[in-house]
């Protein structure tokens, strides 16, 4: 089955952790706009100077600019077998671009997950965040630390872990308000779509949150 899932979430969620393991699980593609911007940025191409200021300060990238990488990414090869995206749509012009494209594409959204998490928890988990810059795994100090310390436990990967830019705290408020203020609506578009399913991941482990996704999978191929 082809399945195609844009994980919703406050930053710090638990979008980016979910997405590396259901991309693993089901081989599904993972499309993180953040990430594509971040190596954008670290490649200093012309698109990473123009979504730099953006990102260090918890702004949304313009929808023009997110929604052409976007699409871009969508019409390639690899994500005939279907796809998780991460950390978009996230604003309501955003998910109307998707809508368009999948209209012009014959394709459709099987299911929206929000990962619901309280905002108290999230600046707690993402001032602990860290992140392998070479192989992208995820971490965090105190709920999920590398076996290796400040190196990426990964096999082949002995990456130096690092504390994201955008990972400060008077950042992560920012993100926060942006989040409330701009993408939280998009949950309400979906639930009008009959398509949004929410797991409430406040005081859940990773491998909680995961088991309620894949129920929610579960469900869908038995609908
Ligand atoms: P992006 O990279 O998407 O950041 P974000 O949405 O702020 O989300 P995060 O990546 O911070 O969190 P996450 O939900 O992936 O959580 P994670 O799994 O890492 O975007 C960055 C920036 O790019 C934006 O601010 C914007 O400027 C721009 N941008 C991106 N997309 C855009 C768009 N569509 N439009 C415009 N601009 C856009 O987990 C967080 C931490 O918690 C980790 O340490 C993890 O180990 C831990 N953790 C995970 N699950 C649990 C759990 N259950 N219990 C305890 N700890 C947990
Ligand atoms: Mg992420």
């Amino acid at each position: 089955m082809t399945l195609r899932i844009v994980l919703l979430g406050a930053p710090g969620a638990g979008k980016g952790t979910q997405a590396q393991r259901l991309a693993a699980a089901h081989g599904l593609v993972h499309i993180s706009t953040g990430d594509m911007f971040r190596a954008h940025l670290k490649q200093g191409t012309e698109l990473g100077q123009r979504v730099q200021n953006y990102l260090n300060s918890g702004r949304l990238v313009p929808d023009d600019l997110t929604c052409a990488i976007v699409t871009d990414r969508l019409v390639q090869p690899d994500c005939a077998q279907g796809y998780i995206l991460d950390g978009f749509p996230r604003s309501a012009p955003q998910a109307e671009a998707l809508d368009a494209f999948f209209a012009d594409n014959g394709q459709k959204l099987d299911v929206a997950v929000d990962i619901a998490v309280a905002d108290e928890d999230i600046v707690d988990r993402l001032s602990a965040r860290r992140s392998c810059p070479a192989c992208g795994a995820i971490y965090n100090l105190k709920y999920g630390p590398s076996k290796r310390g400040g190196l990426c436990d990964r096999e082949n990967c002995s990456g130096e872990l690092i504390l994201r830019d955008d990972d400060r705290e008077e950042t992560i408020r920012k993100r926060l308000q942006v989040y409330h203020q701009t993408t939280a609506p998009v949950i309400g578009y979906y639930g009008n779509q009959g398509i949004l399913k929410t797991v409430d991941a406040t005081g859940l482990t990773p491998d909680d949150v995961f088991a309620r996704i894949e129920e929610i999978l579960c469900g869908l191929k038995g609908a």
